[in-house]
């Protein structure tokens, strides 16, 4: 009875108002699974192949039809009968019919749409929430959020080089009291701005985007608006970075073409980081810190922070167990970026959170910068355990959706909810050897 009977695919937006796709799958019951697709802008060379359709007529070549199409017909025809209930199944089953090593042939976007509907479906088979059906032993930690209050990057239109600003409650009892001083303090943020007349317009994920004089100024900015919002920074609040560096790399050298235009070598963007970690201790987290085609500069910032911060790799890894692996052995990094659609199966996804807990990687589990309303990324980070979600600031209905998410969450497993916190932070405030 839980065999899938239909899928039927939908051309739908994302946030970015960007063609994407909705897969929903019917099973013989006729229960039902819906997944919608997300979109990224700063995407890593090798991840999995998002198929657009490259028509200049329509929606100026991004549309998704040919992905539809094969949703609709191709893997229709292969997965019609298979058992639900068995993801990693019909996760390889996916990967086989594509027959490529990127998905490139049927698309990354048709084959997670139909992974994530499947996963949704038997869950809702099951009568059982996602979160307690992507894993077999019980989750219980709701993850601790970064919330990315100032974009920059390929994320806003303004001067600011580096993407992304998170700031981390760490220091709260409860998710919803972390989401809380987040939100409180994304909303002092916003009179900081204002009363020095910068803009307090939003970039893709939500986070404030004004022209600012340097690429340093949004931490200052942010730490100033925690301690008005009446919270201690480096103890309730916490600073993540994701600068996005491999959007910077240009010829074996990183470039700060939004701002200064200046160039800096890989030891001097190391050195650059251990400077801004000197001087703010707020700061534990820096994600993309060298760029994916760095890969010495890569190994040089994990042997010299590595004991420190945590080092999130994503556009090296993307979400590739492969790579993952890979880098692994190379000394890259101490924590994964989790991103479903940069590999496009939910097995493969679980299977990198997995590497990352047998190697004692952390792994934040990552919305992208082109969302929808699915919520699936919070029952993600909540099956995986691991502790951490980034999704976005505190506005746009996207971004929001998943911390709302993540809030029935803890209501619903009540006084079994436990808060990632502090915990997720402690292994790499290691005391710094001299
Ligand atoms: P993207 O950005 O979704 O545009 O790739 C997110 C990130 O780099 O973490
Ligand atoms: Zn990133």
């Amino acid at each position: 009875m839980s065999e899938i009977a239909k899928l039927e695919a939908l051309e739908i937006l994302d946030s970015r108002g960007n063609p994407t796709l909705a897969v929903t799958v019917t099973l013989a019951n006729g229960v039902k699974g819906t997944a919608k697709v997300p979109s990224g802008a700063s995407t890593g060379k090798r991840e999995a192949v998002e198929l657009r359709d490259g028509d200049k007529a329509r929606y100026d070549g991004k549309g998704v039809l040919k992905a539809k199409g094969h949703v609709d017909g191709e893997i229709q025809r292969a997965v019609r009968g298979f058992d639900a209930n068995d993801q990693k199944g019909l996760d390889k089953k996916l990967c086989e019919l594509d027959g490529t090593p990127n998905k490139g042939r049927l698309g990354a976007n048709a084959i997670l749409g139909v992974s994530l509907a499947v996963a949704r479906a038997s869950a809702e088979d099951h009568g059982l929430p996602l979160y307690a059906t992507l894993v077999e032993k019980p989750a219980n930690l709701l993850p601790t959020p970064g919330l990315n209050v100032l974009n920059g990057g390929r994320h806003a239109d303004n001067s600011v080089d580096f993407q992304e600003f998170m700031i981390s409650p760490v220091g709260a009892p409860s998710f919803s009291e972390g989401l809380r001083a987040a939100a409180e303090t994304f909303h002092t943020l916003k009179d900081v701005l204002h009363k020095k007349g910068y803009s307090t317009a939003v970039g893709d994920e939500g986070g404030f985007a004004p022209q600012l004089k340097s690429n340093e100024e949004p931490i200052e900015l942010i730490l100033e608006a925690i301690q008005k919002a009446g919270y201690k920074p480096g103890e309730d609040i916490v600073i993540m970075l994701d600068p996005a560096a491999s959007e910077l790399f240009e010829n074996g050298s990183y470039v700060f073409s939004k701002s200064d235009n200046s160039k800096k070598t890989s030891a001097e963007m190391i050195a650059l980081w251990k400077g801004w970690l000197k001087k703010y201790p707020e700061i534990w987290s820096l994600e993309d810190g060298m760029a994916e085609d760095d890969r010495d500069g890569w190994q040089q910032i994990t042997k010299e922070l590595g004991n420190q911060i945590q080092l999130v790799g994503d556009d090296n890894f993307v979400t590739n167990p492969t790579l993952f692996r890979q880098g692994i052995k190379d000394g890259i990094a101490n924590a994964i970026l989790i991103k479903l659609n940069q590999i496009g199966t939910v097995t493969e996804t679980l299977d990198c959170i997995q590497i990352a807990r047998e190697h004692a990687y952390g792994a934040v589990i990552s919305h992208r910068s082109g969302e929808t309303d699915d919520t699936s990324i919070a029952d993600l980070a909540v099956a995986a355990g691991m502790g951490q979600i980034k999704t976005g600031s505190a506005s746009r209905g996207e971004r929001i959706a998943k911390y709302n998410r993540l809030l029935e969450i803890e209501r619903e497993l009540g006084s079994k909810a436990r808060y990632a916190g502090a915990s997720i932070y402690e292994r790499w405030r290691k005391p710094v050897k001299a």
